[in-house]
């Protein structure tokens, strides 16, 4: 058996061998695939990038029908019970779990630089109060561009490392200042005594007690959300983040970028409109009444926080979730929502429909509602998303610029508009 792929073109008769590596077989071999010289040769056509691989990556590894997630090769179960979120990026982004030494630096590195300049300060300021603080997160990392001119030297090691610690360190205040923002609230500067999810949730509460104290059980499962979600490979952000650094730009426009994608409903907004549905559907009673609308495809009507590209099968990390989310309730008391929640799940994983078309609950699914009970507003939910995101999306740029086989991303079209024509005078026109 070799690894080849025959094809014979049935327009010329010709037949092709071509090499299959890692599963795949290279489109651009289908070039040489022509019904005459002067043809362009065969391309592959894939709305959504449903079947093409567009990189070799050793970052996340994913088996969507086993429900298999792991991070550089650790399984997300086992980061999720024993690492932390920082440790975690770090594993993320350099690719082996930092010594005790490393971890040192590297947690130190962090704590410096979580400080915004007082001009970003001002930027965030000038937002309306009822700004979406997703708005203003994703605008606020585009304008550290103009901050940090170093950056432009993407192919510059050390510089790539500076905007690594400054963009994992200052996400989290810039997430914080844009909910102090939008309700009213002055900002709460870093505190360099606290770990890197303490110092968030203290950024984001902090009143006028001198030392804010987080509960320990919340800021644990705080720090576990951060694990479970930051990287997910070839996802719609990461994509978008590959694509935009691709160009060779810094990495904060590549990252506003990746987090205006993430602000989509189908991708990190998810969580958000999981709570938006489930106060829609406001009592248990009216869940079956709902799912029936889901299933007729109803105004476009989804089961939010269902289905995913890649899971054919519980999404591992909604297994943790749902973990975390009966140890959070032990604090915070249930969730109202979580009643709902659950009989959505139950009729879904038994309901045909669901079934024949392998929707499970994703990581969205329970996020939310563990968010809501921590006091959040739904709001800040994709912005809590993007906080952990970022390790991933840096390691996933990182990784696409040293990559000698990356380019500039530049799809190509199957054109279907209207044939070359002349131009017609404006007084000549129907
Ligand atoms: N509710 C009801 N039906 C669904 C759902 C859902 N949540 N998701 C998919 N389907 C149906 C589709 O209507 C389609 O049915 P059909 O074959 O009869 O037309 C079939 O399942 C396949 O769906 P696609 O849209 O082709 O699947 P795709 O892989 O493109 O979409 C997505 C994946 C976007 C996640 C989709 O499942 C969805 O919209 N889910 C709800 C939004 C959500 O939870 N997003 C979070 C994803 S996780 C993340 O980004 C962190």
């Amino acid at each position: 058996m070799t690894d080849t792929l025959t094809i014979v073109d049935n327009r010329t008769g010709k037949k092709y061998d071509l090499p299959i590596q890692d599963g795949t077989i290279r489109a651009v071999d289908l070039r040489q695939v022509k019904a005459a010289p002067d043809d362009f040769g065969l391309m592959t056509y894939d709305p959504a990038f449903m079947n093409t691989a567009n990189c070799r990556s050793a970052i996340t590894y994913i088996d969507g029908d086993k429900g298999i997630l792991l991070y550089r090769g650790y399984p997300i179960e086992q980061l999720a019970e024993e690492s932390d979120y920082l440790e975690t990026a770090y594993l993320i982004l350099f690719g082996e779990l930092p010594t005790a030494q490393q971890q040192q630096a590297w947690a130190r590195e962090i704590t410096n630089h979580t400080m915004l300049h007082e001009n970003i300060k001002k930027l965030m300021e000038g937002f309306q109060y009822d700004a979406h603080p997703m708005a203003i997160f994703l605008s606020t990392v585009g304008a550290m561009s103009g901050f940090y001119p170093d950056a432009k030297h993407v192919f510059d090691k050390p510089a790539r490392l500076r905007q690594t610690h400054r963009l994992i360190a200052k996400v989290p205040s810039i997430a914080a200042w844009a909910y102090r923002h939008s309700i009213g609230r002055p900002y709460v500067y870093p505190d360099n005594d606290l770990s890197f999810t303490g110092n968030f949730l203290n950024m984001l509460f902090k009143m006028t007690e001198l030392k804010y104290q987080a509960n320990p059980v919340l800021t644990r499962a705080l720090d576990v959300l951060f694990i479970l979600h930051a990287d997910h490979e070839q996802n719609c952000s990461t994509t978008t983040m590959r694509t935009i650094g691709s160009s060779q730009v810094d990495p904060y426009s590549a990252m506003a970028g990746a987090a205006a994608a993430l602000y989509g409903p189908l991708h990190g907004g998810a969580n958000e409109a999981v709570l938006r549905m489930l106060n829609e559907i406001g009592s248990v009673a009216r869940v079956p009444d709902f799912i029936k609308r889901v299933k007729s495809g109803e105004a476009g009507n989804r089961l939010m926080g269902f289905g995913h590209r890649v899971y054919k099968s519980y999404d591992p990390r909604a297994k943790v979730i749902k973990r975390i989310a009966d140890i959070v309730f032990t604090v915070t008391g249930k969730n109202p929502l979580l009643e709902i929640a659950l009989e959505l799940e139950r009729i879904a994983l038994e309901d045909e429909y669901f079934v024949t078309r392998k929707l499970y609950p994703n990581v969205d699914f329970y996020s939310g509602l563990i968010y809501q009970a921590m006091g959040f507003p739904v709001e800040m939910f994709p912005v809590l998303f993007a906080i952990p995101r970022t390790a991933g999306w840096i390691a996933q740029w990182e990784e696409m610029l040293l990559d000698p086989e990356q380019k500039i991303a530049r799809p190509r079209q199957v054109y279907i508009g209207p044939v070359q024509r002349p131009y017609i005078p404006r007084e000549k026109r129907a």
